[in-house]
């Protein structure tokens, strides 16, 4: 059974201190989960509100993060499914989203991962699931982005298998679109490569969490790869350091804000220079940071987290706000 209703907590507006590194940005909880629900991954609809998908049940959730007490409700529990990653939005109402039955933390079912095509009426957030594509050959699809000239066509990272996989939700046509080393977990088995994924320009931006890089390919319309990788940042953000790479996203001056675990989200500029932006590492105030978006009236961060599992008091995920202007 999803969760339908859920004690929204109180707006908890705080101030980041101003430090050495970084100016400081208002930061405040908007809503978080009961322990059992991670947010892995947020979009914004055309209307401001959010989407968002989960792991713990196959739940999308809705969230208004401008009203006075955000409150995230079900819109849609998707069949087939114990945990969503990726979403992307593809035209006319019509979102993509990720799933399939977990079978660790950080693995599926092979055979049981899906893009689901759902349809969402912004102004009432009435959801419908229109279809599903099932993607057989996968253990892991993470971020996902749809192709600018082809926007039925979603890209999926596959973490495990260092791929980008293409899903063409019109005639539900599944392939390789590329692989690469840089893609998956390097000499680490029980780590993940490929996190997040985004298209800019030509190219395909991507972070990969086990091997601490962020970069990118360049890519063709429909997703191939037509150079090799570049890196853009490595500063030594690994898994196996205890900090990892997840999510991010892009503002208009090419700025990319990630998703850092456990506790922080970095500002990486188009120079390649990194910088923490908010949180540090012993925060308290992201919990396992999977993903971020950037409003669109682009005055905000949306930051979702996984939630505590460990120490006291273990909590749920949580959607965050950072005020960037
Ligand atoms: C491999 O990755 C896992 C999960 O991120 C991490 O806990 C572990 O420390 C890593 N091991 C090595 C040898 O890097
Ligand atoms: C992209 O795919 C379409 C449909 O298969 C094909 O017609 C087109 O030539 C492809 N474009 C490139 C650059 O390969």
């Amino acid at each position: 059974m999803a969760i339908t209703l859920l004690t929204p907590t109180f707006w908890i507006p705080f101030l980041l201190m101003a430090t050495t590194t970084h100016a400081a940005h208002q930061v405040s909880q908007l809503f978080q989960f009961t322990y059992g629900t991670s947010v892995e991954n947020l979009l914004p609809l055309s209307n401001g509100c959010l989407l968002l998908s989960t792991i713990g049940s196959g739940s999308l959730y809705y969230i208004n993060p401008e009203a006075l007490y955000p409150s995230a409700q079900n819109v849609i529990t998707l069949p087939g499914s114990t945990a969503l990653t990726g979403m992307a939005a593809l035209g006319n109402g019509l979102y993509a989203v990720s799933g399939g039955v977990q079978s660790s933390p950080s693995c599926f079912v092979e055979g049981s991962m899906q893009v689901y095509v759902v349809s969402v009426a912004a102004d009432s957030a009435d959801t419908k699931l229109v279809h599903g594509v099932s993607v057989p050959d996968t253990c892991m699809m993470d971020g996902m982005a749809a192709l600018p000239k082809h926007p039925r066509t979603v890209l999926s990272a596959d973490s495990i298998g260092g791929r980008i996989l293409r899903i063409d939700t019109l005639n539900d046509c599944v392939s390789v679109a590329f692989s690469d080393a840089a893609l998956g977990p390097g000499n680490n088995a029980t780590a993940l490569g490929i996190k997040g994924l985004r298209i800019r320009g030509d190219y395909l931006y991507f972070t990969n969490s086990a091997q601490g890089i962020f970069g990118r390919f360049p890519i063709d319309e429909n997703g191939t790869n037509t150079g090799k990788v570049e890196i853009l940042a490595h500063p030594g953000c690994r898994s196996d350091e205890g900090n990892s790479y997840d999510d991010f996203a892009f503002d208009d001056e090419g700025n990319v804000f990630v998703a850092v675990h456990p506790s922080s989200i970095n500002k990486i500029t188009p120079g390649g220079a990194e910088s923490t932006f908010a949180g540090d590492e012993s925060s308290e105030t992201f919990l396992e940071p999977t993903s971020v978006v950037i409003s669109n009236d682009k005055k905000s961060l949306y930051v979702s987290t996984g939630g505590k599992d460990t120490g006291f008091p273990i909590s749920g995920g949580q959607v965050v706000k950072v005020q960037l202007k």
